[in-house]
């Protein structure tokens, strides 16, 4: 007689199991943040994941209003929602939920059965393969569909990533990088927070490592600013590129205005944008100075038409892998 198998349940039947509920922490847990500080609490709580901003793991010098810090968590928030969507649920996401508590950023409520689309599932495959390239980066310029799949991808979000390609426009932009990164190496409040986090040999599970932050200053630099130990005045480097290199996409991420919220949103398409980058290749790296004094942040506004608000700049190319930074546990 045949005998019937018995069929698994469907994937997404139910509610999260409990290793289901531990990939969605671990997936906020991979999300990019300056100086690597992780400035999150993620828990799952009342069949929900939350994500908190954390103020004590914010940057007073260079982030006093928390700026980068929630664009850290909205960047959590898109790898929960990804990861949610591969365990075969519909999402549900609230950003900044409750009026009364401006430091939780948001809510991921998986819901019904929904399998996930090829490309959702691509986009959760690159969470953990994603990674901050401080290479040089080689090969020819990102092509006009790649650019404008990224376009899409911040898009998706609602906001906008600027590529700037005009060479004046370029030039400009990076005299006013290496502008604001020579500023902040001159400020002993950056510099001790700069200290506290990077390169420190206490720090086991946040922070920069060695590795990632003591390198010898290299030629294209401008584009690199935090990529060394700050020895060398900027002056005493050339910004072209080495024989062979060639100049990295630029691009900055903007949204239509500049509230709290839109920061969350603004790190959503951010890494919206970081994970279709590498689901197609190609490596990226921070270029946060410009927009970390206000002043400068204007510059870069009016540089771009003075609409947008300049979010974060990124450097975009194909370069060597690079290894991972440290995480601490997901959900402390
Ligand atoms: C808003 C924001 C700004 C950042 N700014 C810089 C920067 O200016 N220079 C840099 O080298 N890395 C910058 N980073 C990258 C972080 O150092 C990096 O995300 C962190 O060390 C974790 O490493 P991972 O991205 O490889 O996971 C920034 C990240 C974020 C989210």
């Amino acid at each position: 007689m045949h005998q019937e198998t018995p069929r698994a349940p469907a994937r997404g039947s139910g509610p999260p199991t409990g290793s289901e509920v531990e990939e969605l922490l671990h997936a906020a847990a991979l999300a990019p943040s300056s100086h690597n500080t992780q400035p999150w609490r993620v828990r799952w709580h009342d069949g929900a994941v939350e994500v908190h901003g954390d103020p004590e793991r914010m940057l007073p010098a260079a982030d006093p209003v928390g700026r980068e810090l929630r664009m850290a968590c909205g960047a959590a928030m898109v790898n929960v929602r990804l990861k949610a969507r591969t365990q075969g649920r519909r999402v549900h996401a609230q950003l900044m939920p409750d009026p009364d508590d401006p430091w939780f950023l948001g809510r991921v409520r998986p819901g019904a059965p929904l399998v996930p689309s090829d490309w959702e599932v691509e986009l959760a495959a690159a969470i953990p393969r994603r990674h901050t390239n401080r290479h040089p980066f080689t090969g020819p310029p990102l092509s006009v569909t790649l650019r404008a799949e990224l376009e899409r991808a911040a898009w998706r979000e609602r906001c906008r990533l600027i590529v700037v390609a005009d060479p004046r426009e370029r030039r400009r932009l990076r005299e006013i990088t290496v502008e604001a990164h020579q500023r902040q190496q001159s400020d002993p409040a950056f510099l001790a927070e700069w200290e506290r986090w990077v390169g420190h040999p206490d720090r086991v599970d946040d922070g920069l490592p060695p590795a990632h932050a003591r390198r010898a200053p290299r030629p294209d630099d401008a584009w690199r600013p935090r990529d060394f130990a700050g020895s060398v005045p900027d002056a005493d480097r050339s910004s072209a590129p080495e024989p062979g290199q060639d100049e990295p996409t630029i691009a900055v991420l903007t949204s239509y205005d500049d509230t709290a919220l839109t920061h969350v949103r603004a790190g959503q398409a951010m890494q919206q944008v970081l994970l279709t980058a590498t689901a197609r290749g190609v490596g990226a790296s921070f270029i946060a100075p410009p927009v970390e004094l206000p002043d400068v942040r204007t510059e870069v506004r009016a540089l771009l038409g003075g609409v947008m608000w300049p979010q974060v700049v990124l450097r975009l190319g194909r370069g060597r892998p690079v290894y991972p930074t440290p995480r601490r546990q997901s959900g402390h």
